[in-house]
């Protein structure tokens, strides 16, 4: 799939800044834990954190290929920096921009494409991951407000939100039929941090868990139809793993240019290991699992883009990137040897930062029940 001049401009934009913005910092990033305050406000001046809103509402109104393209860019330097605008962006933005009364999105959506609310996912907990439609938060009906409790767990931006997307059965129901969805705003009394999760990888990007104690919210703060809340997550995730496959690209790209600079200037035997064919084998496989990622994610962008059906494809991005990002992160310190496993090398953050893409917004696992279910539904 070839890319039009449109957004070849975007892809150069965007490396620009990543390439002078955030990749002077992003070792600084890793070893500290913390996104530093002028990445965000620059991610935010230059239309990142609102790409695809709507310019009625502040944003800067790209398509969704546009955002993929920013997430990519912006990890190929630092993850946990991709991270934060992809959470933000399609967990914390889409499900208002899309399931949103007018009032919600005028409240929310310029505040949020400005930077100055950063949004947040909260579907899982300590005993809902995979099995989303377990969960158990509850809101409870008080007549004139929600009443909101619960805890909820490996909340990316958890720790930056202004605003939390709180998915809470409002019916007690076993299954994911009770499930409703609420737009909460973190300094509502109740709500508070329980913990910074402490990680192998984007280790600037906070995961935190995080609990809503009698938290009482308007009755307004509803997010589409009580009860249809499981078809928002899902449909909001959807959109979420083409953002992941787009980090986990930009990871793989990452590693993968590092890994060649590497080949071409280091010499044994004589000469630079670029010359010998079995590296050579491996950098072709390297470039070709990239390239595939990368058609994957364009199309099922394109096809959002289009307003067709995509949960398949980007259930196949996200599954084919993340673990081609493991697997060419793997093979990049390989190629660096002994240097590649130190922290003097950029690749062993890659490498840890490649892993969370096979777990986050959905396992590898769960990718593929998503692609089997649709193809066996699909084909008689
Ligand atoms: N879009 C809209 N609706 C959908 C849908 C989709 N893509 N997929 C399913 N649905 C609807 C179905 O139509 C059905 O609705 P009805 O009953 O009204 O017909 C309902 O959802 C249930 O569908 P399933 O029977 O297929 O659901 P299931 O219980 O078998 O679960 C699953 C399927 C794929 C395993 C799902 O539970 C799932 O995706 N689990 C993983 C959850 C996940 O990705 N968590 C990550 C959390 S976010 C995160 O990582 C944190 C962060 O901050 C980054």
């Amino acid at each position: 799939m070839m890319l039009d001049e449109q957004y070849k401009e975007i892809r150069a934009m965007v490396k620009k800044f990543s390439d002078t913005a955030v990749a002077p910092l992003a070792q600084k990033i890793d070893h500290e834990g913390q996104l530093p305050k002028e990445i965000m406000t620059q991610l935010a001046e230059n239309g990142f954190l609102g790409s695809y809103v709507p310019e009625e509402y502040g944003g800067a109104g790209m398509d969704y290929l546009s955002y993929a393209l920013i997430v990519e860019e912006i990890s190929r330097n630092c993850a946990s920096t991709g991270v934060f605008v992809s959470a933000h962006t399609s967990l914390g933005i889409w499900p208002i921009l899309n399931f949103g009364t007018e009032a919600q999105k005028k409240k929310y959506l310029p505040k949020m494409a400005s930077g100055e609310w950063i949004g947040c996912f909260c579907l899982s907990e300590p005993n809902a991951g995979s099995d989303a439609g377990s969960l158990s938060t509850f809101a409870e009906d008080k007549g004139d407000h929600w009443e909101i409790n619960g805890v909820k767990n490996w909340i990316t931006n958890g720790k930056e939100a202004g605003v939390c997307i709180v998915f809470a059965k409002t019916k007690k129901t076993p299954d994911y039929k009770g499930i409703s969805v609420f737009i909460v705003e973190t300094t509502t009394p109740g709500f508070s941090i329980i913990k910074e999760e402490d990680k192998l990888g984007i280790r600037g990007s906070s995961t935190c868990q995080l609990a809503f104690d009698k938290v009482k919210v308007p009755k307004d703060a509803l997010l589409g139809e009580p009860e249809k809340g499981f078809r928002i997550a899902m449909a909001t995730l959807d959109g979420g793993r083409i953002g992941i496959a787009s980090q986990a690209l930009g990871i793989a790209q990452g590693a993968f240019d590092y890994a060649i600079r590497y080949t071409k200037q280091r010499v044994q035997f004589g000469a630079p290991l670029s010359d010998l064919q079995g590296i050579q084998f491996m950098l072709a496989d390297m470039s070709t699992k990239i390239g595939a990622s990368r058609l994957l994610i364009y199309h099922a962008s394109a096809l959002k883009d289009a307003g067709l059906p995509y949960s398949k494809e980007s259930a196949q991005a996200k599954l084919f990137a993340s673990e081609s990002a493991m697997w060419v992160t793997t093979k990049a310190i390989q190629l660096c040897g002994g240097n590649g496993y130190t922290k003097e090398y950029p690749v062993e953050r890659f490498f840890r930062d490649a892993k969370i893409t096979e777990i986050y917004e959905g396992t590898s696992e769960v990718q593929r029940m998503v692609i089997a279910a649709s193809e066996l539904k699909a084909i008689h």
